[in-house]
């Protein structure tokens, strides 16, 4: 298709060279800088990154739809996308979200609490006995082994399905940047094929209820799979991202450790305000359906706009003059866009909260002080703000250690 002629504020940044996903936030500053929305000629796409904007394309789906997809790539739109993610529109994304949704709301989560921290507790216990150790090797391995255990997977699936995951996220960023994976991507279905079956499910388990949906005609069979990798491709590296973040302003941030591990700190509010900052996903796309106005920019119906959550979170127009410091103790520390916003926002909001609460609680409890313990190194990739690497060193709590060895 030939470029669609813009016409309004442009910038000829490319927002997925090296440097830029290194450090984005003097860029996506300079673009709010320059208007509400701003046509990128590099990725003929417009761009917002005004925290007022960036929620206005996410509550408006019928001008700013996502239903042919989010992949910000032809790659990405290629591969089918209900074998990866729920479908994106219509009567049949509300009945693809709503088993999904039910599994993710506050009273599943919270059935799932007691369990989740105690694997935290044991894990934190673990690693801080190494007194160092790679926090992204750590969040990984628990979240992984979260996501085998909810879905009734075999253990030894879970790094298959992380590196499947993050690779199905992958080819949605442009083709000319780090895409280099479609058959890793499309393992992850059959991975899934594979060790997913109605003799697998334990009763009561997520799967186990897919089953029973299908069995009741609300879904068809041939949907669970699909079902599952949409849990694992939405929720593994999204999850990972966050709690990594988290830790890595926690481990800059010496007072506020001291206070999470007082309990005069939410964990909560730590795992928000790094989200807020840090986004995992920092970029949303939409396509525009019919001509709409953004300020007094027309934008014209088949552009496409990218919003970003990485941006608005920074925004100091929402976020006041302090909008790129660390301060848990927000009032409003949760309004942040990093879940998205309107029909298609994150339905795993509240499991991967428990999740970063669990985690941080336990670190929190088994360790006097979290310090960086060498230089992190900023994952590559184009859809996902996250850490590679994050050496962390923790100083063990013996008293608590002592108690927690008398109590096993
Ligand atoms: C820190 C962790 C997470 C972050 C930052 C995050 C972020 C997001 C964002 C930004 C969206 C909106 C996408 C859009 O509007 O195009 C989304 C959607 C979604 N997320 Fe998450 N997510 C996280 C964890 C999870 C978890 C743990 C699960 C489930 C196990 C999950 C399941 C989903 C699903 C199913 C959708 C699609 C909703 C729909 O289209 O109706 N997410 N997530």
């Amino acid at each position: 298709m030939p470029p669609l002629i813009a016409a309004g504020p442009a910038s000829g940044v490319d927002l997925f060279a090296d440097p830029v996903l290194e450090d984005p936030y003097p860029v996506y500053e300079a673009l709010r800088t320059t208007g509400r929305v701003v046509w990128l000629d590099q990725h003929q796409a417009w761009f917002a990154g005004r925290h007022e904007e960036v929620s206005a394309v996410l509550t408006r789906p019928k001008t700013f739809s996502c239903e042919h997809g989010v992949a910000l790539t032809s790659a990405g739109s290629r591969q089918p996308p209900e074998s990866t993610v729920p479908p994106r529109g219509g009567q049949r994304h509300l009945s693809m979200r709503s088993p999904l949704s039910r599994h993710l709301n506050s009273g599943a989560v919270k059935a799932l609490t007691a369990e989740t921290r105690s694997q935290a507790e044991l894990m934190a216990h673990q690693y801080t006995a190494r007194e160092e150790f790679d926090a992204v090797e750590f969040v990984t391995r628990f979240v992984a082994g979260r996501v085998v255990r909810l879905m009734d997977l075999p253990e030894t699936a879970g790094p298959e399905l992380v590196a499947s995951a993050l690779a199905v996220v992958d080819m949605s960023a442009p083709d000319h940047t780090r895409y280099h994976s479609e058959t890793l991507a499309t393992a992850m279905t059959a991975v899934l094929s594979r060790v997913v079956s109605r003799k697998t499910a334990r009763r009561g388990s997520w799967l186990d209820r897919l089953y029973k949906a299908a069995d009741t005609g609300y879904l068809s069979e041939c949907d669970v799979v699909p079902l599952m990798a949409a849990y694992v491709t939405s929720g593994v590296d999204t999850t990972i991202c966050g709690i990594t973040a988290a830790l890595h302003h926690l481990a800059r941030s010496p007072m506020y450790f001291r206070r999470v591990r007082a309990e005069r700190l939410d964990p909560a509010a730590v795992f928000h305000e790094a989200i807020r900052l840090d986004a995992p996903v920092q970029v949303l796309e939409r396509r525009v359906t019919r001509d709409a106005l953004i300020g007094d920019t027309r934008l014209r119906a088949g552009q496409r706009v990218w919003a970003s959550p990485g941006s608005s979170g920074r925004d100091p127009r929402r976020w006041g003059s302090h909008a790129a410091v660390f301060r848990p103790e927000r009032a409003d520390g949760t309004q942040h866009l990093a879940f998205g916003l309107g029909p298609h926002s994150c339905a795993g909001r509240q499991l991967a909260q428990m999740y970063a609460v669990s985690l941080l609680q336990a670190l929190a409890r088994f360790g006097t002080r979290l310090e960086i313990a060498g230089d992190p190194v900023r994952t590559r990739s184009s859809a996902f703000r996250g850490w590679k690497a994050l050496p962390l060193r923790i100083t063990p709590d013996r008293r608590r250690f002592r108690a927690r060895a008398s109590t096993v």
